[in-house]
């Protein structure tokens, strides 16, 4: 059986309109703009609207790649929508999206990795396509990561932001140049307690639309994202430094091949130490934490877009995405770029 190639072929993103900046924070909790600054490079974040949920802003950023693609949702054969704050507990947030988006029939399903789902999703997609399952997939990242963190936290509330990041794959025959390489993924789930959200009130599971009257950023937060954050920092530095040698290795490249590097965006001293791992400049790698803080799953695909649409892209080039997340799971993927 010979294997398809798999190219991206449109991109998109969404943030929502409302902007919180550290200034407003430090009305909240007891933190300051250079704190929080200095120590994550985050400068602000988007904030979800009292009447949005995930799977709005996922059709928003999926409207936007399925123009870049130039198709509809009729010529989409799967979507597939990776996130942590899905609307309901069921169905999946990928039925509420295609259903938003008019389409029908096609399997649609969601896939949980926290702030690797993207990452996840992509090395998952791309396996299935390049053995002829489907020709064209949509693949979202989307999370209002904002209605799951305590905002009496300041720990964690002041990383985290919402939005959705999509793309849309598709596949053509091997002897085509470029697009997607291969992925690495990893779990450890020894670490599950270092970074989780659990549900005390509700403990059934994830419902955005119960969890945004209850932990709304104006209200006290019950149950939200626990972290020991110094304790990820250190796990998340060495994981992420091993994944990109070891993509690098698996495909038989080194870090002077990748023209780009684009990370999930924790944290920027996170993002720094992957860089100088690769030996890679600051101005070779895509960032959006200072005005997205931590979109979890949305991160990469929100970055990648932004990426694009400055005009920095150039057929052939190498790019190189990363994720790590609670779990733990991490991992890569390695694309050339084919638009
Ligand atoms: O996406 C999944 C992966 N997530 C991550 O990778 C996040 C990883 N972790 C981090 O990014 C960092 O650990 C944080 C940004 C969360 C925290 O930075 P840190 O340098 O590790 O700080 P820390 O937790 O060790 O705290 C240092 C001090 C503490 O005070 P004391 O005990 O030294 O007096 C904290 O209480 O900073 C204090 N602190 C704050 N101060 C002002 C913690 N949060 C804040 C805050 N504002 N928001």
């Amino acid at each position: 059986m010979s294997l398809n190639t798999v190219h991206l072929i449109g991109i998109g993103g969404y943030l929502p309109d409302r902007i919180l900046t550290n200034k407003d924070l430090e009305k909240m909790i007891d933190t300051t703009d250079d704190w929080i600054k200095e120590r994550t490079g985050i400068e602000e974040r988007h904030i979800i609207a009292e009447d949005q949920v995930t799977s709005d802003l996922a059709v928003a950023a999926a409207q936007q790649a399925l123009d870049d693609a130039g198709v509809s949702i009729d010529d989409i054969d799967a979507l597939v929508v990776a996130t942590t704050t899905p609307d309901m507990i069921f169905p999946s947030t990928a039925t509420v999206v295609q259903s938003k988006l008019g389409g029908k029939d096609f399997p649609a399903w969601d896939i949980q990795a926290v702030c690797s789902g993207f990452v996840y999703g992509l090395a998952q997609v791309d396996g299935m396509m390049r053995s002829g399952m489907f020709k064209r997939v949509l693949l979202i990242g989307a999370e209002s990561m904002s209605r799951i963190v305590d905002w009496q936290d300041r720990g964690t509330c002041i990383l985290f932001g919402d939005g959705a990041g999509a793309v849309v794959l598709e596949t053509s025959d091997a002897s085509q140049a470029n697009g997607i390489i291969g992925s690495v993924l990893h779990a450890d789930g020894s670490y599950r307690d270092l970074l989780k959200a659990e549900h005390v009130r509700r403990p059934a599971g994830p419902d955005a639309r119960l969890l945004a009257a209850d932990f709304s950023l104006d209200s006290a937060g019950a149950a939200a994202v626990e972290m020991k954050g110094n304790e990820v920092f250190r796990v998340a530095v060495t994981k992420l430094g091993s994944v990109v040698n070891e993509i690098l290795a698996k495909y038989e490249l080194t870090d002077s091949d990748i023209d780009w590097l684009v990370p999930h965006q924790a944290n920027i001293r996170i993002i720094q130490a992957t860089a100088k791992k690769l030996k890679m400049d600051m101005d070779r790698v895509a960032l959006t934490v200072a005005s997205h803080g931590n979109t979890s799953s949305a991160s990469v695909p929100l970055a990648l877009n932004e990426l694009y649409r400055s005009g920095r892209l150039e057929k052939g080039q190498l790019i190189l995405l990363e994720a790590f997340a609670g779990g733990f799971a991490w991992g890569a993927n390695l694309l050339r770029w084919s638009k």
